[in-house]
């Protein structure tokens, strides 16, 4: 007998996805009768907000932005941040950026009176609740995490990613504004849409996988793959960016309820030891993790295969073989790197990593194929090309 694995998903509140939302957005702050808005965000997005910000100001809200995130927050970012947050005192905290804007905007309406310290509530289900109003508004697609309970820091001390989980890191309010990401550059625009295709592809072929995210998680894969080259070389055709975008939020509704596995696990060291990107990071693996993970779950990477757009081959595990190359042409058409040798990663650092990689059994777990250290070496090597 084959049960379905649990499901346990928590929704946002309210969620609008739509071009030109980020226009009604002013409305329903408003609505919530703030006094004092926050506003986490990034410098190359002050000219597009810039109108929601004077509309939230002549209706009498204070509204303070801070823009000092740029790219995978450290522990000392966050709390350099809330002492300047925790003096303003919002009602409402907002994001609006890429993930790593957003996961710090989401531990600030946590933090915010709260007598847990963060270091008290890393890892899962550990903290205790949220008192302010959140909203995330994503501009690149991504990472989900305006749909995910997670927030990723990275630890100054040990240089090791760590992640928060709970429900109360559910955004109240999402607006997805497709047309933000039309400024977001040609390589950030691969690297974060392959990010969200992971996102998909390792919840349909998670250990865990669950019919219902299995549904968002092959639309997810089978719009982005189809989306992501064209948004990458016209950075400002609407329908490519819509597709993605919405291919990023159903990878976002993937990340509770079943989440990545060995991709992610295994590309967080290249984050912490050599400062990659997180999308780039799990681009770099991803054709090898699926090529190692195939012999334990054909039939699921073969419609993998069958949503990335490749024909049905003579059996699965043809078609699943497909799928890789698939992604390898993918990844190539995006401009984006198909070796850890092209962006400098030393072979002599592989023990290393995966000694890191192992680190991360919260992934790991969920991962079809169980990954030894020795089987991540084995990948690593495999990626370096
Ligand atoms: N919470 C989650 O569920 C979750 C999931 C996956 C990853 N993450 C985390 O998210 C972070 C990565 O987020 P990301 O991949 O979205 O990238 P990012 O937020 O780090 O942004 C990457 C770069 O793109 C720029 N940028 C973003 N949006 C732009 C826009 N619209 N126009 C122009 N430039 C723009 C940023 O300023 C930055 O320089 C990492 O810290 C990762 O660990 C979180
Ligand atoms: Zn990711």
């Amino acid at each position: 007998m084959e049960l379905t694995n649990n499901l346990k998903i928590f929704f946002p509140g309210k969620l609008v996805f739509a071009n030109e939302s980020l226009e009604q957005l002013a409305v329903e702050v408003h609505g919530l009768q703030p006094s004092k808005v926050f506003i986490a965000t990034i410098v190359p997005l002050q000219n597009a907000i810039a109108g929601f910000i004077t509309q939230l100001e002549e209706a009498g809200i204070e509204v303070r932005t801070d823009t000092s995130i740029v790219q995978e927050p450290t522990f000392s970012d966050f709390d350099k941040l809330m002492q300047t947050v925790q003096q303003f005192n919002p009602d409402v905290v907002i994001g609006i950026g890429g993930g790593s804007v957003l996961d710090i905007a989401k531990l600030v309406a946590a933090q915010l009176d709260n007598e847990q310290q963060l270091r008290e509530y890393l890892g899962i289900g550990l903290l205790k609740g949220r008192k302010k109003k959140l909203i995330c508004i994503p501009a690149t697609s991504g990472t989900g995490s305006e749909a995910s309970p997670n927030a990723i820091l990275v630890d100054d001390a040990d240089n090791q990613k760590k992640g928060i989980i709970s429900p109360f890191l559910v955004p109240d309010i999402v607006y997805v504004d497709p047309l933000l990401t039309i400024s977001v550059p040609p390589a950030i625009t691969a690297a974060t849409g392959i990010d969200a295709l992971t996102h998909c592809m390792e919840a349909y072929t998670n250990k865990f996988a669950q019919p219902f995210i299995d549904m968002m998680a092959y639309e997810g894969m089978r719009l982005i793959a189809a989306h992501i080259e064209t948004a990458v070389k016209q950075g400002d055709n609407v329908e490519a960016r819509e597709k993605v975008a919405m291919g990023s939020l159903l990878g976002g509704f993937c990340l509770g309820p079943v989440n990545t596995a060995g991709v992610h696990a295994l590309s967080y060291p290249l984050g912490s030891m050599f400062h990659l990107a997180h999308g780039l990071s799990n681009a770099l693996l991803l054709p090898y993790v699926m090529e190692y993970n195939i012999p334990s779950a054909t039939k699921k990477y073969a419609e993998v295969a069958l949503a990335l757009g490749c024909e049905r081959q003579a059996d699965d595990t043809a078609t699943a073989a497909a799928g890789v190359g698939r992604i390898k042409s993918i990844i190539k058409a995006c401009g984006i790197p198909l070796t850890l040798k092209e962006v400098n990663v030393p072979e002599d650092a592989i023990p290393q990593m995966a000694a890191d990689a192992m680190k991360v059994q919260r992934l790991l777990r969920n991962n079809p194929r169980e990954i030894s250290e020795r089987d991540a070496i084995a990948i690593y090597k495999a990626a370096m090309g």
